[in-house]
C-alpha cells in the first residue's frame, strides 16, 4: 500500500529538487506542482531536475504556477488534491532580492500560496510547512529567536519583507481552515547548485572558492594582497543543503513539529574571519584580509573585481546576527537528524564541492526507467 502523497513546490528549484529526492529515496510519493517554461512543459522540467521520470505513482505533476488566479489549476486538479493530499511542503517562490514587478512577485509569495491553501479545504488537508528564510529578521543584529517575527524590523530589501508577510498570511489562513503550519528558516543554503537565483549565493561562495584556488595556484606562496569588505567578527550564516532539505522532510510532518517555527541553521556558525582562514588555509593562499568597506581606500583590480563578484551580498556580510536554533535542534533530536555544525572538516568538503566541475544540467531522457532508490 503506498502512502499518501507530498505536495511539493518548488521542485524545479535549489531546496525543492533535493526534498523531492528525500523524500522518493524514502518510499513517500511525491506530487510536484509546477510550471512549463520557454516551452518545455512541466514534467519535462521537473524530470531534469530531479534526474528520474514522472511514472504518476511514485512521482506525479501537476501544472500550475501560484502567480496566477487559482494558481493556474484545472477543477479536475483541485479535485485530486483535495482527495489525496495531507502534507504540503511549500518550497517554491521567486528569490530575487528585488524583484521587478512586485505584484507578481507578492502574487507568487502570498496570494499563490494563500489561494493553494483555500482551494485544499474540505479535502484531506491536515498540515503545510512553509519555506521561509532566518532572513524575515531584516537588519537586526545579535541574537534572533524563532518565536520572534515583526518586530519593526528595518529590511535589506523587498524580498526579507515579503517573506515575513507571507509567513503571516499562511498562519493566519491556516489558523482559520484548522490547518497546521510550520514554517522553516534557513539561513543561507549552500552545495551544489543549479543556476537558478536560489542557487545563487552557494554558487557565489563555490565561485570564490574556485577564484582563491587560482590565485593560490598563480601565486605559489607568495602573498596576494587582496582586502575583501566584510566584517571579520560576524558570524558567517551558511547552512548545508543536506542538512536543510533532511530537516524539512523531517519537520513537515513529525508530531513535535506542530505549529512551529524553526531557524534552520548552523548554531554556533564560525565568524567570517574564521571561515576565510579555512579556506586560504586549505588552498594555501596568503594575503586575503576582511575589512570594512570604509578602509578600503585606493582598491586594486583585483580588489574591485571581488567588489564587484560579492556586490549583491555586500550588507549581509556586514551583518552580524545570530540564529537561535533551540526548537529546531530539540524537534530534529527527536527525529534523529543530527544538527548542522561546520567545524573545520565541514569547511574542507564543502571547498572540495566547489572545486568538482559545476553542477550540470541533466536532461531528461523519455525511456529512462525510474529507479527512486537510487537519485
Ligand atoms: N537558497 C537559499 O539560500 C534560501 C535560503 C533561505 C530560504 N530560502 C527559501 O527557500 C525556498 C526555495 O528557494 P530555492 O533556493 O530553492 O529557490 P530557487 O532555486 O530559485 O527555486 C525556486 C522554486 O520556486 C518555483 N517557483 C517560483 N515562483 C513560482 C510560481 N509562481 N509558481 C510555481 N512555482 C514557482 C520555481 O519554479 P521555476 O523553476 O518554474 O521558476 C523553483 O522551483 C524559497 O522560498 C526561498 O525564499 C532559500
Amino acid at each position: 500500500m503506498i502512502a499518501a502523497p507530498v505536495l511539493l513546490t518548488g521542485a524545479t528549484g535549489f531546496i525543492g529538487r533535493e526534498v523531492a529526492r528525500r523524500l522518493l529515496a524514502a518510499g513517500r510519493p511525491v506530487l510536484a506542482l509546477a510550471r512549463g517554461k520557454e516551452g518545455e512543459p512541466a514534467p519535462d522540467r521537473v524530470a531534469n531536475a530531479l534526474g528520474c521520470a514522472p511514472d504518476g505513482r511514485h512521482l506525479g505533476i501537476i501544472e500550475g504556477d501560484l502567480a496566477l488566479p487559482g494558481c493556474g489549476l484545472a477543477a479536475s486538479d483541485w479535485a485530486r488534491l483535495r482527495s489525496n493530499v495531507e502534507t504540503v511542503i511549500h518550497c517554491a517562490g521567486e528569490t530575487t532580492f528585488f524583484p521587478d514587478d512586485l505584484l507578481a512577485f507578492r502574487q507568487g509569495h502570498i496570494d499563490g500560496p494563500v489561494a493553494l491553501l483555500h482551494g485544499l479545504r474540505g479535502g484531506r488537508l491536515r498540515r503545510w510547512a512553509h519555506l521561509s528564510t532566518a532572513y524575515v529578521c531584516g537588519r537586526r543584529a545579535g541574537r534572533v529567536l524563532e518565536s520572534e517575527g515583526d518586530l519593526g524590523q528595518e529590511f535589506h530589501n523587498p524580498y526579507e519583507r515579503v517573506k515575513l508577510e507571507a509567513e503571516g498570511a499562511v498562519r493566519r489562513v491556516g489558523a482559520r481552515l484548522g490547518v497546521d503550519v510550520r514554517v522553516l528558516r534557513p539561513s543561507i543554503v549552500v552545495g551544489p547548485a543549479p543556476a537558478t537565483a536560489g542557487g545563487t549565493p552557494a554558487n557565489l561562495f563555490f565561485d570564490f572558492i574556485r577564484l582563491a584556488a587560482r590565485l593560490a595556484r598563480l601565486a605559489d606562496g607568495t602573498p596576494v594582497p587582496l582586502r575583501i569588505h566584510a566584517a571579520p567578527r560576524a558570524r558567517f550564516n551558511i547552512v548545508p543543503l543536506e542538512y536543510v532539505a533532511a530537516a524539512v522532510v523531517a519537520l513537515a510532518e513529525h508530531p513535535g513539529g506542530v505549529g512551529e517555527t524553526v531557524h534552520l541553521v548552523v548554531s554556533e556558525p564560525p565568524t567570517q574571519e574564521k571561515m576565510l582562514d579555512l579556506i586560504t588555509g586549505r588552498l594555501g593562499l596568503r594575503g586575503l584580509s576582511l575589512v570594512d568597506p570604509g578602509w578600503l581606500v585606493d582598491p586594486s583590480p583585483l580588489e574591485g573585481m571581488v567588489a564587484r563578484m560579492l556586490s549583491g551580498y555586500r550588507e549581509y556580510l556586514q551583518q552580524d546576527v545570530r540564529f537561535d536554533d533551540s526548537t529546531a535542534r530539540r524537534v530534529l533530536g527527536v527525529c534523529r537528524v543530527t544538527a548542522a555544525t561546520l567545524p573545520p572538516q565541514a569547511v574542507h568538503q564543502l571547498i572540495d564541492q566547489a572545486l568538482v566541475k559545476p553542477m550540470a544540467t541533466r536532461r531528461f531522457h523519455a525511456a529512462r526507467r525510474p529507479d527512486f532508490t537510487k537519485i
